[in-house]
C-alpha cells in the first residue's frame, strides 16, 4: 500500500483488483489461526482403516461385479460421459524445472512431454471407444500464459482446440510470520496458487463444468500432471464410482512401509477421510492385522473419479470451503523499502486446500486399489526419490512387463531389470491386452536396443 501513491494509473488498477479479490471476511480468521499460530485441521477422535476394492476381484460375487462395472464404465465412455481433469497450477519448486512441469520431457525413448502423453493418452482412448473424450486443464496465474503458449504450438496436440479447456485456479496471499501481508512488487501482492483443493471452486467458476454439462459429461477423470503412469480413462473405476452411487473416489496403493509419505485413507464418522502422513499417530500407522498387513494400509495417489453433480452441488450457494493447511515457505517479496528480497530461510506462509478434503462431503465413495508398478511414478524431484530418472525407469519396467504379459521375450540384466530402453506410446497400447492384438508389430528386443511403439 505503501507504494501506491507512486504507481501510474494503470498499475495502481491493477493493484486495487488483487486487493478487491481478497476474501476480507476470513484473512483475519486465517492470520490467527494458520500464520501466527500453527492452527491444523480438527484431528477426529476415533478413526478406522477405510474399506476398498482390490485390484483384482477376490470372490466369485466380486468378479461378477467387476465385469458389470468394466462393462458399465465402457458403456459411459463411449456415450461421452468421462472427461479427463489434470491439475497443472502447482509451482514444482522441487523439481526446479524451467517452465510448466506438464512440459518436461519425461518418455524414455521420444522424450515426450508429460502433457504429450496425456494428449495421446486421450485421443488413443477416445479412439478406442468411437468418442471424444474432452480435457479440461487447471493452471494457476504462475504458468497460464506459458501453458496456452506450449498447447497452441503443439497444435493441442491433435485433440483440437476446442476439446481442451484451460482454466486458472485461485489465489491466496502470502504472510510473514506476523500476519502482514507480503508484496511482491510495488503494484503486486505476492499470492500463490490455492492448491489442488482450489480445482473443485475452479471447475465451477471458470465455466468447465457449464461446459461439461453442455456436452453431457457426467464424471471427470481427475488426476495429477506428475503423474505419467496413470490410466486417464480407467472404465473398472468409471463402472464402480456410478454402481455405488459415489460421489468422490479415490485409487489407492498398498502403503511401501507403515510411514511412506502418502496420505492415509480412514473411515471417519462412516466417511471416506485422508489423514495426512503427518498427522497419523505412530500407533495406527504400525498397527497390523491378524495376517501381518498393516491396518492403515490404504496411501492416497491423487486420482479421483469425480461426479460433475458432486461438484455443482458443493458449489451451489456460495459458502463451499475446504480445510485450510498452512506451508512454511521462502516467500520472495520487497522490503518497506522497495528493494526485493529472495529469503534463504523460510520467512512466511502460504495457505492451501486439498482436494481430497472433499472426500469426507460426498455421500458415497468408493476406493479402488491399484498397483504401483502400474500406475504411480510421480516426477516431484530433481535427483533420488521420486525423480524423472525413477519415472523413467518405472515407464520402462511397465513396459517390459505388459510385453511379456503379452507373450514377447524381454532380455533382462542379472538383477532382473530390463536390458533394452522401452517406450510403448498410448497410441499403440493402453492396456496389455491391446499390445496382444499388435504381436506381429513388435521386432525382435535384443540386449541394449532401444525400441518405440508407437
Ligand atoms: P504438488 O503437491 O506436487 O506441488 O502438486 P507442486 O506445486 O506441483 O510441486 P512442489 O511442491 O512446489 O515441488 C501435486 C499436483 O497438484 C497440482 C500440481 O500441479 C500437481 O499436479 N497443484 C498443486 C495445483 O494444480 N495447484 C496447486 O495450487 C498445487
Amino acid at each position: 500500500m505503501k507504494f501506491s501513491g507512486e504507481l501510474p494509473p494503470d498499475q495502481k488498477e491493477a493493484l486495487a483488483a488483487q486487493i478487491a479479490q481478497l476474501d476480507f471476511k476470513k484473512i483475519p480468521q486465517w492470520i490467527e489461526r494458520y500464520v501466527k499460530n500453527e492452527g491444523s485441521i480438527a484431528f477426529p477422535d476415533h478413526f478406522d482403516p477405510a474399506p476398498s476394492y482390490p485390484p483384482q476381484p477376490k470372490t466369485a460375487e466380486q468378479a461378477e461385479k467387476y465385469k458389470k462395472a468394466y462393462q458399465l464404465g465402457e458403456e459411459l465412455i463411449a456415450a461421452g460421459k468421462v472427461a479427463g481433469f489434470v491439475v497443472a497450477g502447482g509451482q514444482g519448486t522441487r523439481l526446479g524445472f524451467d517452465g510448466p512441469k506438464g512440459d518436461y520431457p519425461i518418455s524414455p525413448v521420444k522424450k515426450k512431454t508429460l502433457f504429450h502423453l496425456f494428449a495421446e493418452n486421450l485421443l488413443a482412448a477416445s479412439t478406442k471407444y468411437g468418442t471424444t473424450i474432452p480435457w479440461y486443464i487447471m493452471t494457476s496465474p504462475l504458468n497460464h500464459g506459458e501453458t496456452i503458449e506450449i498447447f497452441e504450438a503443439a497444435g493441442y496436440y491433435g485433440l483440437g482446440k476446442e476439446n481442451v479447456f484451460i482454466f486458472q485456479q485461485g489465489t491466496l496471499p502470502n504472510f510473514d510470520f506476523d500476519g502482514n501481508i507480503l508484496m511482491a512488487a510495488k503494484d503486486a501482492i505476492a499470492t500463490s496458487p490455492d492448491g489442488h483443493g482450489g480445482s473443485l471452486k475452479a471447475l465451477y467458476k471458470s465455466g468447465a463444468i457449464a461446459d461439461m454439462k453442455h456436452r453431457g459429461i457426467e464424471y471427470i477423470s481427475y488426476f495429477q500432471v506428475d503423474n505419467p503412469l496413470v490410466r486417464l480413462i480407467d472404465p473398472l473405476f468409471i463402472g464402480l464410482h456410478v454402481m455405488d452411487k459415489a460421489e468422490m473416489s479415490s485409487k489407492a496403493l498398498i502403503k511401501a512401509d507403515p510411514l511412506e509419505k502418502v496420505g492415509n485413507f480412514c473411515l471417519v464418522d462412516g466417511k471416506v477421510t485422508v489423514i495426512e502422513y503427518s498427522d497419523l499417530p505412530d500407533e495406527a500407522a504400525y498397527r497390523t492385522n491378524a495376517d501381518g498387513s498393516l491396518a492403515f494400509e490404504l496411501g492416497s495417489i491423487a486420482i479421483h473419479l469425480i461426479s460433475v453433480s458432486f461438484v455443482e452441488k458443493l458449489n451451489e450457494g456460495g459458502g463451499f470451503a475446504l480445510p485450510i493447511h498452512r506451508a512454511v515457505k521462502k516467500i520472495p517479496h520487497i522490503d518497506e523499502n522497495g528493494n526485493p528480497i529472495e529469503p534463504e530461510q523460510p520467512n512466511g506462509v502460504k495457505l492451501e486446500t486439498f482436494v481430497f478434503d472433499a472426500l469426507p462431503m460426498a455421500e458415497h465413495s468408493v476406493i479402488l486399489q491399484t498397483l504401483r508398478e502400474e500406475e504411480f511414478a510421480p516426477v516431484k524431484n530433481a535427483t533420488g526419490v521420486d525423480s524423472a530418472e525413477v519415472t523413467r525407469q518405472m515407464m520402462i519396467d511397465r513396459a517390459a512387463a505388459w510385453l511379456e504379459q503379452a507373450g514377447v521375450n524381454v532380455p533382462r540384466k542379472p538383477d532382473g531389470t530390463p536390458d533394452c530402453v522401452l517406450e510403448i506410446a498410448p497410441s499403440f497400447a493402453l492396456t496389455p491386452e491391446d499390445l496382444k492384438a499388435k504381436l506381429d508389430r513388435i521386432p525382435t528386443i535384443n540386449p541394449g536396443d532401444k525400441i518405440y511403439l508407437g
